[in-house]
């Protein structure tokens, strides 16, 4: 069966404005995550409190978080990679953070500086330090079908990286197909795998990109298997530096396009989100990729 509600975790304003070739301007950042929650979100990552010279494009996190973080009934969680992240966060009044693993050596080298154990251990006292605090903590996991160096990724291998994020204390895992290669198969056999080990399907959100059109049928085949977070990026935005193609994260639209026909709730006014996507790729200069902006909006 499919479930009667499914909850959007938003990630436009980090993942996708990180990938910008521009740095937006704050203020501009601001009203996109304001007509966020206007457009009915309730899951808006607003950004990371990562190094500045890896990730410029959220470079102004400390002037951007308070402008947002009053928003009423908007849950706006913040990625931070390590302890000196935490504590920026913290400072803020972050509610929720997100730790982001690497199921491969490569891409956790690439993104993070470290092995996948370095980086794990890097996690650890974050993860802990924040559930003292009582925040909501969130374990991304990249590359969890396909890696642009090592090729197809063992289930067995991305099921063990799940298990020590879990272990650590992460209340959900993100299972990321950050180059989008996955298909409804394979999605199929890390799910079932993942509950075999004992992790609850209740706990996992799914992390699709478009890159080979298959995030939808993707996101369908989490759905049947129990999984009911979904991470989209508004307009399509975003992409990853690593992946060959530019087509980036599954489209919220899009995705509500389906939700909605398949007469799932999600709480979002599709016409005020379009309407915001619109408002931003003329903010950005070039339009939106998401087929269902580009149909709505007339474009
Ligand atoms: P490093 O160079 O190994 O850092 O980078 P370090 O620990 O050796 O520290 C070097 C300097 O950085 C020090 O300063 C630290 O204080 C400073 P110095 O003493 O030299 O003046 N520093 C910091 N400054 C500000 N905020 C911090 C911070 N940490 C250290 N938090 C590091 C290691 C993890 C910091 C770096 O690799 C980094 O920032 N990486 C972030 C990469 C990133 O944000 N990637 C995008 C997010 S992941 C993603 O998009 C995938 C996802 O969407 C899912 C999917 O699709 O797969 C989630
Ligand atoms: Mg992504």
């Amino acid at each position: 069966g499919l479930p009667a509600r499914v909850r959007i975790h938003e990630v436009g304003a980090r993942d996708g404005l990180q990938n910008e070739q521009g740095v937006v301007p704050t203020e501009v950042k601001a009203e996109f995550v304001r007509r966020l929650a206007g457009a009915g979100l309730t899951t808006i990552e607003a950004t990371s409190f990562v190094h500045p010279k890896w990730v410029p494009q959220l470079a102004d996190a400390e002037r951007l978080f308070p402008l947002v973080r009053d928003l009423e009934g908007v849950r706006l969680p913040v990625l931070v990679p390590n302890e000196r992240g935490l504590d920026r966060a913290l400072a803020l009044g972050a509610r929720e953070v997100a730790v982001f693993a690497s199921a491969t050596e490569s891409f956790a080298k690439a993104n993070l500086n470290r092995t996948v154990d370095e980086a794990l251990a890097m996690f650890a006292p974050v993860v802990t330090r924040a559930v003292e605090h009582g925040l909501t903590v969130r374990g991304y996991l990249s590359m969890c079908f396909g890696d642009p160096w090592e090729g197809p990724v063992p289930v067995d291998q991305v099921v063990a990286v799940c298990r020590r994020l879990k272990d650590m204390g992460c209340d959900e895992l993100s299972l990321g197909d950050t180059i989008g290669v996955a298909t409804p198969g394979h999605v199929g056999r890390l799910l079932t795998a993942l509950n075999e080990a004992g992790v609850p399907t209740d706990t996992l959100a799914v992390h699709f990109h478009d890159t080979y059109g298959q995030a939808l049928a993707n996101t369908l085949t989490a759905l049947r298997h129990g999984v009911t977070t979904v991470d989209a990026s508004a307009g399509g935005l975003g992409g990853c530096p690593y992946a060959k193609s530019a087509t980036g994260n599954l489209a919220t639209e899009d995705l509500v396009w389906m939700l909605h026909g398949l007469g799932i709730d999600t709480g979002v006014d599709l016409g005020r989100l379009t309407a915001t996507s619109v408002w931003l790729a003329g903010q950005l200069g070039r339009p939106s990729p998401s087929r269902t902006v580009r149909a709505l909006a007339g474009a």
